[in-house]
């Protein structure tokens, strides 16, 4: 197997640095930090199922603490729908959860597959907060996370049985990342994507701009996945279209003491088609 090679320093692009700082400044956002709080999970995702109706109809006093645990079993439920995807992975293999923001999906996958994970993240500040729940969940020696860039992660080549990115795909180049990716994964690993993208025929909506601004990021195309998929040599296996799925999700967040402003562009494009939440599962031949 090849030798790891952490680069030293992470080599970040003043774009990159600035999607550092603007995750490494979110140390206070209660949109994860409430939720994480539900169970010791931190995801920073968003959700996918229906609603619990009970939950609407909760007395005013318990309504608000009954919406945060509303969305957080929601955004649990869409990280298992990510683990769901990855196949058959066993205790010894070793999965690459790319872009991994608090950790939540990384303890989720150790958790049901006892294996190996690695997580890697631009944001120093968020590396050190999942490594710290990787040791109160009592399993810092199979689950590590690393402050590397994902388009260059020096980890070692065919090691992964799996390799996953849980909305992190819209910062960086496609093909770029699936070179990599194509690199770490094992001859028939798996790559698990799941992301939102834009409508190619409907273009760019102002809606989808919106939301770009807002996390400084770029929501690419769909077709923009299959044809860097296609050029890394990763061959799509399975495609759904979560968009109904998550809808619930930002009608609830809209109702609930930790909403941003974001949602209605969320619920905009989602509504009128410009926006597309997608689960992605391509194969290394
Ligand atoms: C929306 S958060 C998703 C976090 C996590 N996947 C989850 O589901 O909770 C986006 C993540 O992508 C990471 N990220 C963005 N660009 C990156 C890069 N070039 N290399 C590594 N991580 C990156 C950010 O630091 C952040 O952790």
């Amino acid at each position: 197997m090849a030798q790891e090679t952490a680069p030293d320093p992470v080599a970040l692009t003043d774009y990159q640095r600035d999607v550092a700082s603007w995750w490494n400044n979110r140390r206070d956002d209660q949109v994860n930090l409430a939720l994480g709080e539900v169970d010791g999970l931190y995801h920073h995702h968003y959700g996918l199922g229906p609603v619990d109706p009970s939950v609407l109809a909760t007395a005013a006093d318990d309504r608000d603490e009954a919406i945060i645990q509303e969305m957080h079993r929601l955004e649990t439920a869409q990280a298992d729908l990510l683990l769901d995807h990855l196949g058959s992975v066993g205790a010894d293999d070793r999965l690459l959860d790319a872009g991994s923001g608090r950790g939540g999906t990384s303890l989720m996958a150790n958790g049901r597959f006892g294996c190996r994970v690695d997580g890697v993240s631009i944001s120093e500040y968020q590396v050190e907060f999942a490594n710290q729940q990787a040791e109160a969940h009592g399993v810092a020696d199979r689950v590590r996370f690393h402050y590397r860039n994902m388009l260059d992660t020096g980890l070692a080549t065919c090691a992964y049985r799996g390799v996953w990115t849980n909305e992190t795909t819209m910062y960086v180049d496609l093909t770029e990342l699936f070179g990599e990716f194509a690199r770490l994964l094992q001859p028939s690993g798996r790559y698990v994507c799941i992301t939102g993208c834009s409508n190619d025929v409907m273009g760019r909506s102002a809606a989808v701009r919106h939301i770009d601004e807002h996390y400084i990021c770029n929501i690419h195309p769909q077709s923009h996945y299959f044809k860097a998929l296609a050029d890394s040599g990763l061959v799509p296996v399975k495609v759904l279209d979560l968009t109904p799925d998550t809808i619930p999700y930002w009608e609830l967040r809209s109702q609930s003491r930790v909403r941003t402003g974001i949602e209605e562009p969320f619920l905009t494009a989602y509504r009128e088609g410009s926006f597309r939440y997608l689960l992605i599962v391509a194969d290394r031949p």
